[in-house]
């Protein structure tokens, strides 16, 4: 139950927010387990139940496409234990959210190299994207095995590989071209970028896509990530002046 107080901050985000594309850092799930003496996989799963409630609030916030990060190309140095137990998540996560998603008109995709996924793990995810692909109410990508300079260095990869047969002219190689060979082309840049946890970096998220983005780096842990505070996250975002480098006039 909200109480009236909340709920006027979510009706007030809910008519003013203009971030189209809202991408979140989901940090913090460490810390939150261990701040109960449980181990990190508590505060994992903690985070993955919040996913939802975000997922849900975006249509009735304005927010058309979020993209969450959930398992870097630097996550693998975590322990096996850890990187198993994550990986566990992540079926699970599909397996039980994917009727709901679907229900709810949610369009999945997910960004990063899948190469390194297990079977299971990447048709889960084929799977998933092939049901909702005709889903409007909200974009949701999922990065997982995700990394910003990993992404680019595939797409040049494959651009060379294009220059090479034919198939691209390297004399017309643009910031347009880049952005189509990104795992995001068919994305809007975020204009808004969401840390949680207190830590002020982006840890090689959307770095290409991000050029122009406002950041919120916020306290709360991803598993204390509620709707309201998602809200009061958007309001702020709203109060501020984007000029993409231009001086209003
Ligand atoms: C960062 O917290 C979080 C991750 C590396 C994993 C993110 C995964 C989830 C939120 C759950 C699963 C998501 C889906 C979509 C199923 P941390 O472990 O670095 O926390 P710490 O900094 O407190 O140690």
């Amino acid at each position: 139950m909200q109480n009236a107080d909340t709920d006027d901050v979510a009706d007030q985000a809910c008519e003013v927010s203009g971030a189209n594309h809202v991408a979140i850092i989901m940090d913090g799930n460490g810390r939150w387990a261990t701040q109960r003496g449980k181990p990190r996989l508590f505060g994992h799963r903690a985070g993955a139940k919040r996913v939802r409630e975000i997922v849900e609030s975006c249509p009735d916030f304005g927010v058309k496409y979020l993209t969450i990060f959930a398992f870097s190309t630097e996550n693998w140095k975590r322990t096996q234990a850890e990187v198993a137990g994550l990986m566990m998540l992540f079926r699970r996560y599909i397996t039980r959210e994917t009727q709901a998603l679907h229900e709810k008109n949610v369009r999945v995709r997910f960004i990063g190299d899948r190469v390194k996924l297990d079977k299971k793990l990447q048709s889960l995810m084929d799977h998933l994207e092939d049901l909702t692909k005709d889903n409007t109410a909200v974009n949701l990508t999922i990065a997982i095995n995700y990394g910003g300079r990993d992404e680019v260095a595939r797409a040049i990869r494959d651009i060379a590989r294009d220059v090479k047969t034919g198939n691209l002219d390297a004399e017309k190689v643009n910031e347009e071209t880049l952005s189509s060979y990104l795992d995001t082309t068919v994305l809007p840049d975020p204009d808004l970028v969401i840390r949680t946890s207190g830590e002020a970096r982006i840890s090689n998220f959307l770095l290409w896509q991000s050029a122009y983005a406002e950041y919120e780096f916020i306290d709360t842990l991803w598993p204390d990530f509620t709707r309201d505070v998602f809200a009061e996250v958007l309001q702020r975002f709203d109060g501020r002046d984007r000029r993409f480098g231009a001086v209003k006039t």
